[in-house]
């Protein structure tokens, strides 16, 4: 397979076939792909500017944010009370006599503001969800291929096993790949005489140059990089904020890191004009973030696994200047 949306696009048409349904639920503020399918299921887009809304089929829940969201991680059932709510969205679908083809998310958030699932999150939603039918679907774009340190797939973190799972950018690091796996059951019941065909699908050199991105990744042991600069990294980022008051969190692991800028920490004002003049400020220094999150106050920090202790002293040493200077 050559393109992630053509794969999304796969991943749906399992969920719809193996279930015969097509309600799908989402997080809120999630990015799941450009197709019309995709855009109707990715609030990030169907809610942003030009957005037409949901589609038809389309339940969104709350994004599980224990910074600002309704639960808190001073609240140890925070996960829990999250995940309760796509077990209430499921019960209200069966009173209107309705069942979800699945449910579908990143382990940690990405356009939601580089967002980790709190623990336990995933564990509690994938049994309701299959328990009503659904399949549930873990988007790998982002996060995938040991970007998280300790494991190499996000759902890991989450100790959960998805049905389908999509991956895209990362596994082709560059070269216009995806893929997407998913069970012998799922698969089985896809193969119903339809037959499914895409003109680039299997290509060889593109499955080389996946292997070959594999290959990398291990022997040069990248994700034990990601682990060491990203603890580096969240080090010096939380020496920073000793500093610095406007940064309110840090989170996420590995290379996968999110500062939220904000402008009171009493009532966590969020700060998205401080927030792009730091990223304006950092690219003129040749560091490239950007901001996320439904305010666009988090700073998106999702570099290449190949960087140095040197690349993350400079950023550091940078971000310093640059906060000294404008926070
Ligand atoms: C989390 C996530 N899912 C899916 C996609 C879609 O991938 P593609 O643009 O390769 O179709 C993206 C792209 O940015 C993404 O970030």
């Amino acid at each position: 397979m050559v393109e992630s949306y053509l794969l999304f696009e796969l991943a749906l048409r399992l969920a719809y076939t193996y279930t015969s349904q097509r309600e799908m639920i989402v997080i809120d503020h999630a990015y799941h792909g450009n197709t019309s399918a995709l855009i109707d299921l990715s609030p990030y887009k169907f809610k942003g500017p030009g957005g037409q809304g949901p589609g038809p089929w389309t339940h969104t829940v709350t994004m599980p944010d224990t910074y600002r969201g309704p639960y808190r991680s001073s609240d140890p059932e925070a996960a829990q009370k999250y995940a309760r709510e796509v077990g209430e969205l499921i019960a209200r679908l069966e009173a209107e006599g309705k069942a979800p083809a699945g449910f579908m998310a990143e382990a940690a958030l990405g356009c939601g503001g580089q967002v980790p699932l709190p623990p336990g999150y995933l564990q509690t939603v994938y049994p309701a969800v299959r328990k009503a039918g659904g399949v549930c679907i873990a988007d790998e774009v982002q996060i995938g291929f040991g970007r998280l340190d300790t494991h190499f797939w996000g759902f890991e973190q989450q100790q959960v096993v998805p049905d389908i799972v999509t991956m895209g950018k990362p596994i082709g690091n560059g070269h216009s790949l995806a893929a997407v796996a998913t069970t012998p059951e799922i698969a089985a019941a896809f193969a119903n005489g339809m037959e499914y065909f895409n003109t680039f699908g299997g290509n060889p050199v593109s499955c080389t140059i996946g292997l070959a991105v594999l290959e990398v990744i291990e022997e040069e042991q990248l994700q034990a990089n990601a682990r060491r600069l990203g603890e580096r990294l969240q080090q010096g980022f939380r020496e920073l904020q000793t500093k610095y008051p406007v940064i309110g969190d840090i989170r996420g692991s590995g290379l996968f890191l999110g500062v939220e800028l904000i402008k009171d920490p009493a009532t966590l004002e969020p700060a998205p004009e401080l927030a792009q003049a730091v990223v304006e400020s950092l690219k003129e220094e040749v560091i490239l973030f950007s901001t996320e999150g439904p305010f666009n106050n988090v700073l998106k920090f999702k570099p290449p696994l190949v960087i140095t202790q040197e690349d993350t002293d400079r950023i550091l040493e940078t971000l310093d200047r640059i906060l000294k200077d404008k926070g």
